[in-house]
């Protein structure tokens, strides 16, 4: 019987219930009682398990010192520490939504305002009494917007520049072992529309700013690499451009440098870069994953004949690296995600979202382990390792992060228009997940906290002593029609305002540290 038939027949109901690799196994537990779980909900709050307690950190506009404000649609958040009771955090600025900042007019005016909106914060957080709190006016404090010159971190200019200007559609991220953090420019098509190889218009801009610039969206869709203290950034163009979601990196058995990163869109690929180096990203080899030869392919235009029919040069394949993964035999994949480490096992974790074409509404997490648990290797298997569904009570896997314990966090998005209709009712409003994998209650999957409307929850981050998880509520009431009309009124009654939480308490401690 297969995993997903062998889950169904159990008749799991819901969240809380025991899926792990142990119930397949036949392990008989009994549910134990008094493991505290929520209920789905589309309340317009931010509701939180029993155990859990929470606050704002910093709300949408907030100063972060006399000429910076905190940009709109948070997600990726990095923790950088300075000391034990001081840090760093970089904030990703994804995308803006017209109705909350000028309105929907498409003037230079209006789309000047949302070009400061997106991109990236810096700021510094103190702890005092285990409770972090901005430093405002901090030196470190700044904002990178899509005004910023950026150099491309490569030989060869990319559309006749060295330098992009600005950053954004910045979704999730990842930390290289040398102390930056990396940003991912995700769905740039949506401010810059789309072109092909041969110039044709593929995406129209939905948020029309290429009628006031010209500039060319093959300067997006790059992993961006930050100096936390300086705000200094690079674009790698070692890594390919696409909708990158995140980009998760580790260390081969031979000590080089190996990040993975997904294009979040509809049957679109994984790749994975093995670099030169062991202390820097820009030069290294890219390749794509097969998941039916379980092999990573080579995009080096010298590895391929077909790659060297169709493009001009490497710096070619690096700019149209989807055509060239097509090219190759890529396996398309169902939007992946996010993408960790198991701390239990290495295997490298992949969160596909859902795949509407293909019908598969509820996602999954896939598991890929590398041939001898190496991430140098060019070999690997897969398998699912949680499916979405009714069964599991979760839909549309999204931003995970690992507690010491292997517990796996996880938050989900299903699209604001889709919450609690069609295949997504019943299932409520986007929540964070954990499933836990130590303890008394292993194997099982709580719902730990739900978000406001039409919100999703990014970014999860964990201060170094797992005291405090820092999460992005990300667009509550993105489907409000005007100001008039809100949709949600987090967190303050009136306009909603995308917010960094903090989530601490008595729940946190036990699970991270394995003693639920
Ligand atoms: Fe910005 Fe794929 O989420
Ligand atoms: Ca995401
Ligand atoms: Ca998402």
């Amino acid at each position: 019987m297969k995993r997903r038939d062998f889950l169904q027949f159990l008749g799991l109901a819901s969240v809380g219930t025991q899926v792990s690799t142990q119930l397949l196994a036949g392990v008989d537990k009994l549910p134990t009682p008094h493991l505290p779980n929520l209920a789905p909900s589309l309340d317009d709050k931010l509701s939180l398990v029993e155990g859990l307690n929470s606050e704002i950190l910093l709300r949408w506009g907030d100063a972060l010192n006399s000429v910076d404000k905190f940009g709109f649609n948070n997600d990726f958040i990095a923790f950088h520490p300075l000391s034990e009771s001081s840090a760093l955090l970089w904030v990703n600025h994804e995308s803006v939504n017209p109705v909350f900042i000028k309105g929907t007019q498409r003037t230079k005016e209006n789309v000047d305002l949302e070009r400061m909106e997106v991109g990236g914060s810096i700021i510094e957080i103190k702890k005092e009494k285990n409770r972090w709190s901005l430093v405002k006016n901090s030196p470190y404090n700044r904002r990178l917007t899509s005004f910023t010159e950026i150099p491309f971190a490569w030989p060869e200019k990319i559309m006749g520049s060295n330098t992009a200007i600005g950053t954004l559609a910045g979704c999730a991220g990842g930390y290289t072992p040398w102390g930056t953090f990396l940003s991912c420019e995700e769905n740039y098509d949506m401010f810059w529309g789309e072109r092909d190889r041969t110039g044709k218009v593929i995406t129209q801009s939905w948020l029309r700013w290429n009628e006031f610039y010209k500039i060319p969206p093959e300067h997006y869709g790059w992993v961006v690499e930050i100096e936390p203290k300086t705000g200094k950034a690079k674009k790698l163009v070692s890594l390919g451009r696409c909708a990158h979601e995140c980009a998760a990196v580790t260390k081969a058995k031979s000590g080089k440098i190996v990040a993975y990163t997904g294009d979040d869109t509809i049957n679109q690929h994984f790749y994975k870069f093995i670099s030169d180096s062991e202390s820097s990203l820009e030069s290294g080899k890219l390749y794509v994953a097969s998941l039916e030869k379980g092999e990573w392919i080579s995009l080096n235009i010298e590895d391929q004949p077909i790659l060297k029919k169709n493009f001009k040069n490497q710096t070619e394949v690096q700019i149209w690296m989807r055509e060239a993964a097509k090219m190759v035999g890529a396996t398309p994949l169902d939007r992946p995600e996010d993408i960790e480490f198991d701390p239990l096992t290495g295997n490298v974790l992949v969160t596909l979202t859902n795949n509407k074409v293909n019908k598969n509404f509820y996602g999954s997490i896939l598991k890929i382990s590398e041939k001898d648990n190496d991430p140098g290797s060019l070999k690997f298997t897969h398998e699912t390792f949680l499916a979405g569904g009714k069964n599991t009570g979760f839909a549309c896997p999204d931003n995970m992060v690992f507690d010491p314990k292997g517990n796996l966090w996880f938050t989900t998005d299903v699209a604001g228009d889709a919450i609690g209709q069609g295949p997504y009712e019943g299932f409520g409003n986007n929540a964070l997940y954990v499933f836990l994998r130590s303890g008394t209650h292993k194997g099982k999957i709580i719902r730990a906290a739900i978000a406001p409307k039409e919100a999703e929850f990014t970014g999860p981050c964990f201060s170094p002593d797992y005291k405090t998880l820092f999460l992005s509520v990300q667009h509550p009431g993105e489907e409000s029609p005007s100001l008039q009309e809100l949709t949600s009124q987090w967190p303050d009654g009136g306009i909603p305002k995308p917010s960094v939480v903090m989530l601490q308490g008595p729940l946190l401690d036990k699970i991270t540290s394995g003693n639920l």
